[in-house]
């Protein structure tokens, strides 16, 4: 199977944690577009969706789903997102995108967090992949400094800014033991807006889509 073929099998599983009549949370990235695709198809069965990034809400609105602003909303009983990394704690890290602060916000409002991901994106150990931090523009150099100091190596990424107006810094080396004190130490750096790691709140299940077919994964 390939990487794409592996990306619809776990947007079209994920269709099984919908709740009808309800409103669903969408994620950002190529996962997350396979499952809005798939959402399309069954589009009758939901009120509307509300949108972790421009980029989805746009994708959504092409397939005519109703998009809703998250502070008209009460509820999202269920977020459905990728990740770029995952572990058996359904702990994640997020970013790759760059729309890490505002799938934090849709997933905290949400009671159940779908992740939905390839076989490849379940490590043992998270941090191979660079931790992203979204930082206000004018606190670069400070929180540059300050992530420095605690072990790892920070690159802005160029060209690119978040839909909140912000630099995304992807952070390299940082030994990553405990996930949850990792996250909010970085969040206590005066400029930085959130990281990348969701370990406070994790996802409440993975389906994890493999040659051998989709699995699914609860925190252990
Ligand atoms: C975007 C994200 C994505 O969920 C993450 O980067 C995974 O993307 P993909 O499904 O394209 O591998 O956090 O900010």
């Amino acid at each position: 199977m390939t990487q794409d073929e592996l990306k619809k099998a776990v947007a079209r599983a994920a269709l099984a944690y919908l709740v009808d009549g309800e409103i669903v949370g969408v994620g950002t990235g190529s996962t997350a577009n396979c499952f809005i695709d798939e959402l399309a198809r069954i589009q009758h069965r939901i009120r509307g969706a509300v949108a972790s990034s421009e980029a989805s809400r746009q994708r959504l609105e092409g397939h005519g789903i109703p998009v809703f602003d998250l502070d008209k909303v009460d509820a999202i009983p269920v977020y459905v997102d990728g990740a770029d990394e995952i572990n058996a704690a359904l702990q994640m890290i997020k970013g790759g995108g760059g729309a890490l602060t505002r799938e934090k916000i849709v997933a905290a409002v949400a009671t159940k967090f779908v992740c939905i991901a390839d076989g490849s994106k379940l490590v043992a150990v998270l941090g191979q992949f660079p931790l992203p931090v979204e930082v206000i523009p004018m606190a670069l150099g400070h929180v540059r400094r300050q992530l420095a100091a605690i072990g790892g190596t920070p690159t802005l990424r160029e060209g690119f800014v978040t839909d909140n107006g912000n630099l995304i810094v992807d952070v390299k080396g940082l030994a990553i033991v405990d996930a949850t004190a990792l996250e909010a130490r970085i969040n206590q750096i005066v400029g930085v807006v959130s990281n990348g790691l969701f370990a406070q709140r994790p996802a409440d299940v993975c389906l994890l889509a493999t040659a051998n077919g989709v699995q699914t994964l609860t925190a252990n």
